[in-house]
């Protein structure tokens, strides 16, 4: 079976996604800063009989996420599914009109070089398969740009366009580039957000494989 690479795999959706895919059979790579917590999510899915590894990387520091990503597709094999969802940083989120050039470095960092460094990475294992997921998480200013979190509005923008280059140029390889956009925050034991219903989700679009732009609540949510 192939992987699943997760990169941001924390306690939330992550883990839930790690879950859910590896229910279906994949392994699963882990990917975040701590390496600490990635081998003990690691460990737990282990007992839950899904094969998982750790692979500590900063996405702001594309040569380290690229090794990450070699690493996994070295131990646990072809990576077929890509996940992108880091939590981004709170300092991100910053007004409009103090947002000033060097604020936007972090967030063009974490939202644009890093997704382009993983993908590029992983395309060589999807174009070898003949098939591929490449899955972009994001919060509701994806889709509407907030006055208060202009750094992460403004990179998400750019984000979004990439996946759809993405979902453009790959399908007629049978790569299937998507984004979930979860308006507001996820929510536990919310029908739609709660991270195992947004893991749901995030399956769906793997298996059926249309539209790019999918939303897992409605946006005046
Ligand atoms: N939580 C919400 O309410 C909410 C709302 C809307 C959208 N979303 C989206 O949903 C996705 C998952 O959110 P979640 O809150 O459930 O997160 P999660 O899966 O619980 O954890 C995400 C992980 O991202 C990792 N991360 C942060 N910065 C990183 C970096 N520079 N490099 C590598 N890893 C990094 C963190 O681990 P380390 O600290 O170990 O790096 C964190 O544990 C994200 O795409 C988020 O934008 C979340």
């Amino acid at each position: 079976m192939t992987t699943i690479a997760i990169i941001g795999a924390g306690p939330g959706l992550g883990t839930a996604v790690a879950r859910r895919f590896g229910r279906e059979g994949h392994d699963v790579a882990l990917i975040a800063r701590n390496r600490e917590r990635l081998e003990a999510l690691a460990a737990d899915l282990t007992t839950e009989g899904v094969t998982a590894r750790a692979f500590p990387a900063d996405v702001r520091d594309p040569e380290t996420l690229a090794a990450a990503l070699d690493a996994a597709h070295v131990t646990l094999g072809p990576i077929e599914i890509l996940q992108y969802s880091p939590v981004p940083h709170r300092d991100f989120m910053r007004p409009v009109l103090e947002t000033a050039p060097a604020d936007l470095i972090g967030p063009i960092e974490f939202s644009v070089y890093g997704p382009v460094a993983a993908v590029r990475q992983v395309l060589p294992d999807m174009w070898d398969l003949g098939r591929g997921t490449i899955l972009f998480v994001n919060g509701g200013t994806a889709a509407i740009p907030h006055p208060d979190r202009a750094g992460t509005s403004i990179a998400f923008a750019a984000e979004s366009a990439y996946g759809h280059l993405l979902h453009e140029t790959l399908a007629a390889d049978g790569i299937h580039a998507a984004q979930l956009v979860i308006p507001g925050a996820i929510v536990p034991g919310h029908p739609r957000k709660d991270p195992a219903a947004l893991a749901d989700a995030l399956w769906a679009i793997h298996r059926d494989r249309h539209g790019f732009r999918h939303y897992a609540d409605d946006l005046d949510s």
